[in-house]
C-alpha cells in the first residue's frame, strides 16, 4: 500500500474508544475501501468479560479447537496437519509482538469462535515509525452479533498502541464499512491488489 497516502496531517483524530484501522479483502475489481483509525486507546493485551469470553494470544492447542476451520469461513483454507500448523506457529512466534494473532475461545464448547491478526510494519518515514496492519478478522457464524468481532478488533488496536504504532490500517469489503466504523475506524483511500 502507498505509505504516502497516510501522512498524519491527512488523518483526523478518531473520536474516542478503540482506534484502529485496517483489514484487507479484495473486491471483484481489486479495489476496496481502506479504513483507518488513529487516536486515544487503552493499552493492554487481554480483555476479560463477565460472559466468560476472553481475548488471548493464539496457542498451539488451538489447532485442535477449530482455529483453521474458523479461518475457512473467511477465505478458502485447506485443513492443515499438526506439523504444518506447528511450523507456521513457530515462525510467527519468532517474530515476537511484530506478528500477533488473537483468538476468543467459547468457554463452554472450548472451540475458537473469533480471531484476528495484526502485523507491525517497521518504517523509516516519520522517524522510524511503526504501522499496524489488521488482517483475518472472523467470527464463527454461530457467534456473530455478540460483539466478539468488536472485542477482537479492540484487542488488536490496543496491541498496536502498546507496540508504538502511530496508526492502524485495514482493508475490508464495502459492506463491512459500518462494522469497522463502529470499531472506531474511518474510511481512507482504496485498496489495490496484484494476484500471482
Ligand atoms: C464482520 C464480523 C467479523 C463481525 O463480527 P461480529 O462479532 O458479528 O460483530 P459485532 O457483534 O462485534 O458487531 C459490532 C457492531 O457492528 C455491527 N455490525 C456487525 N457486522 C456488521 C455488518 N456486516 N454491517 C453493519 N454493521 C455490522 C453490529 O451490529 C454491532 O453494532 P452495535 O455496536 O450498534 O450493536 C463477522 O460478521 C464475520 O466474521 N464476518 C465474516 C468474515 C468477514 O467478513 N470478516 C471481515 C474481514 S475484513
Amino acid at each position: 500500500m502507498g505509505s504516502e497516502a497516510f501522512l498524519a496531517n491527512d488523518i483526523p483524530k478518531a473520536q474516542n474508544i478503540e482506534n484502529v484501522a485496517d483489514s484487507s479483502q479484495i473486491s471483484e475489481n481489486c479495489i476496496m475501501h481502506q479504513l483507518i483509525v488513529q487516536g486515544n486507546i487503552q493499552n493492554g493485551h487481554h480483555i476479560e468479560n463477565a460472559d466468560g469470553f476472553s481475548v488471548r494470544r493464539l496457542q498451539l492447542s488451538d489447532h485442535q479447537k477449530g482455529f483453521v476451520e474458523l479461518l475457512a469461513q473467511l477465505s478458502p483454507t485447506r485443513p492443515l496437519s499438526q506439523q504444518e500448523f506447528q511450523e507456521r506457529f513457530a515462525e510467527l512466534v519468532s517474530m515476537g509482538p511484530d506478528h500477533h494473532i488473537c483468538v476468543i475461545e467459547d468457554p463452554v464448547s472450548c472451540r475458537v469462535v473469533a480471531t484476528g491478526s495484526i502485523f507491525i510494519e517497521r518504517k523509516f518515514i516519520r522517524g522510524c515509525s511503526k504501522v499496524g496492519h489488521i488482517e483475518d478478522v472472523v467470527v464463527d457464524k454461530g457467534a456473530r452479533g455478540l460483539h466478539l468481532g468488536h472485542r477482537v478488533v479492540k484487542h488488536l488496536v490496543d496491541h498496536a498502541k502498546a507496540t508504538g504504532c502511530y496508526k492502524v490500517v485495514l482493508y475490508c469489503k464495502p459492506e463491512l464499512r459500518e462494522f469497522y466504523q463502529k470499531c472506531g475506524f474511518m474510511e481512507k483511500n482504496v485498496q489495490m491488489a496484484f494476484y500471482f
